[in-house]
């Protein structure tokens, strides 16, 4: 009697936990997780246009087409007048400005001053969706390829292909100068950590690379390490330069926006975040959550992007910011005179009849690795924010090296 009573209790109370449990657990995934909408697998391996890829993740390109609205991209030089100094004799020195949205990519290499495009095929490598059909369809040919000869062949920007596997939507390296610099590591890309992906499909792009001398192929000059004196030390065991300064006759070398070397090791890096965590935050789209497809300043939409972490208010941290940048960009102007005042004793001591050659060499050499440390953190995005104390430490090796140079370019022409 009474056991059946219990049955038929627990017939009732059963269900009605489980009923229960199930709201819960579909509320809580509703807060917690990231909607994938269906279905997937159906995108061809290899569609390079993103806008097919919009009609199975509507809410993503939605985010995505937002990049439209970054449109600024004003010079370099405005700002940081020093650099066209810096940059006599290359290609830059003609024209350089600053990134905007991913989408205009494309339009923006094009629009390029044709002093910059004599690396060719290899400019538009982190450009389009594109890219990595046209280098298997190429092979090494691709890198050696003029740049009119393949602009042709590209009409897509960035887009999904260049971080998803169409078929899982899992992320996905495509660049082959990241992979084959990882591998060099002895790392097993296979085996790369999801948060490692977060920032490692940034870093197919945002990285200093050179090109090599023979092959035109694009390399990450790791092989040392990741930092500014690692990578200078791996230039100058190859006794590379990619130009010779016309007025200073120094041999130099061109850092690119190193944003992913920068972020290494940065106190963010090391307590665990990836780029995507401030640049791709998750974002509401109607009832749905997303990771933010629109790459732009993480100010712009600091709720989602830091005070997740952050509870001392939105002032406070756009200050932080500010203070950060504003101290980076003082001591940056404070190298940037150092530098040229190097480059203009040089041109001097070079000028001046029996010239110590030897010591005119070591202030060339100081010159090299002033501009270098200099240029590594003026080209990085951020003004100093993903790692503040390494790019200060950069910019303080920029200016004992300029002013060692100055002071050997004096003595060998006998000056004081
Ligand atoms: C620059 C790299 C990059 C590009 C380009 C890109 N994504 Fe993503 N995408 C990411 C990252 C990073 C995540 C977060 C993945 C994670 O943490 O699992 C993500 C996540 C996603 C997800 C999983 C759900 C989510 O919101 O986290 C979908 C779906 C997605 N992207 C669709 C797209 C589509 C569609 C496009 C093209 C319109 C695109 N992505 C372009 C990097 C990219
Ligand atoms: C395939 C190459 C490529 C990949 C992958 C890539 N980027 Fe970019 N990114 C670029 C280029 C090129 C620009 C500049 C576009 C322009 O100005 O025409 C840019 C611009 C940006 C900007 C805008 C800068 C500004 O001043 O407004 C941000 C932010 C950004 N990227 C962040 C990221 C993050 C974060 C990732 C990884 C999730 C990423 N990018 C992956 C190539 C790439
Ligand atoms: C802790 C948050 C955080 C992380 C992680 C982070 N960034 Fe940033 N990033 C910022 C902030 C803040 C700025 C400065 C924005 C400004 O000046 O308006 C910035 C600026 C940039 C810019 C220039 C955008 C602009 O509008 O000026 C690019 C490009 C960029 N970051 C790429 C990356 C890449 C690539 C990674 C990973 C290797 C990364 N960031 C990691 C916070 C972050
Ligand atoms: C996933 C968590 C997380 C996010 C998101 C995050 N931070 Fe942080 N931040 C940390 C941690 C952890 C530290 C280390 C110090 C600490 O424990 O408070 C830190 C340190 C800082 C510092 C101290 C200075 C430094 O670099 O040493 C500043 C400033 C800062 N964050 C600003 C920001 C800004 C601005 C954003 C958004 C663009 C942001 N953070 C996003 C976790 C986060």
């Amino acid at each position: 009697m009474n056991s059946n009573r219990i049955k038929k209790g627990l017939l009732i109370a059963v269900p009605v936990v489980v009923v229960i449990l199930a709201v819960c657990i579909l509320f809580f995934n509703r807060h917690n997780e990231v909607t994938v909408e269906g279905p997937i697998g159906q995108i061809a391996d290899n569609e390079t246009d993103s806008s097919v890829w919009a009609q199975f993740y509507p809410a993503h390109w939605d985010s995505y087409q937002a990049n439209y609205d970054n449109t600024e991209n004003p010079s370099h030089f405005e700002a940081k007048p020093y650099l066209q100094v810096m940059y006599a004799g290359f290609g830059f020195a003609k024209e350089y400005n600053e990134p905007r949205g991913h989408v205009y990519s494309l339009e923006d290499v094009i629009a390029v001053d044709p002093a910059r495009k004599k690396a060719g095929a290899s400019c538009i490598t982190c450009k389009s969706t594109q890219v990595p059909g046209l280098i298997e369809k190429y092979g090494e040919q691709y890198y050696l390829m003029s740049f009119d000869d393949i602009i042709d062949e590209v009409n897509q920007p960035i887009g999904c292909l260049d971080c998803h596997d169409p078929k899982t939507m899992n992320l996905r390296l495509t660049r082959p100068a990241l992979i084959q610099a990882l591998e060099r590591q002895g790392k097993d890309i296979d085996k790369l950590t999801h948060q490692e992906l977060r920032s490692l499909v940034c870093a197919q792009c945002h990285v200093t690379y050179y090109f090599a001398p023979d092959t035109k192929e694009i390399v990450f000059p790791w092989d040392k390490g990741l930092k500014a004196d690692q990578i200078l030390a791996y230039y100058d065991e190859k006794e590379f330069s990619e130009w010779v300064h016309p007025d200073a006759g120094t041999g130099l070398v061109k850092p690119r926006h190193a944003e992913y070397e920068t972020f290494m090791d940065s106190t963010h890096q090391s307590a665990g975040l990836a780029c995507a965590d401030c640049h791709m935050p998750y974002v509401k789209v109607g009832n749905k959550k997303i990771s933010s497809h629109t790459w732009q300043s993480p100010l712009n939409n600091i709720e989602e992007s830091c005070t997740t972490c952050h509870r001392n208010g939105t002032d406070w941290l756009i200050n932080r910011v500010k203070t950060i940048q504003n101290q980076v960009k003082q001591v940056q102007d404070l190298a940037g005179n150092a530098v040229v005042a190097a480059i203009n004793e040089l041109k001097i001591s070079r000028e001046a009849p029996g010239a110590d050659q030897a010591k005119l060499e070591e202030a060339m050499y100081q010159h090299r690795k002033a501009q270098w440390y200099l240029d590594y953190v003026a080209v990085t995005n951020g003004y100093g924010f993903h790692n503040p104390t390494e790019t200060l430490n950069n910019l303080g090796i920029a200016i004992d090296s300029a002013h060692k140079s100055v002071q050997l370019a004096r003595e060998a022409r006998g000056a004081q």
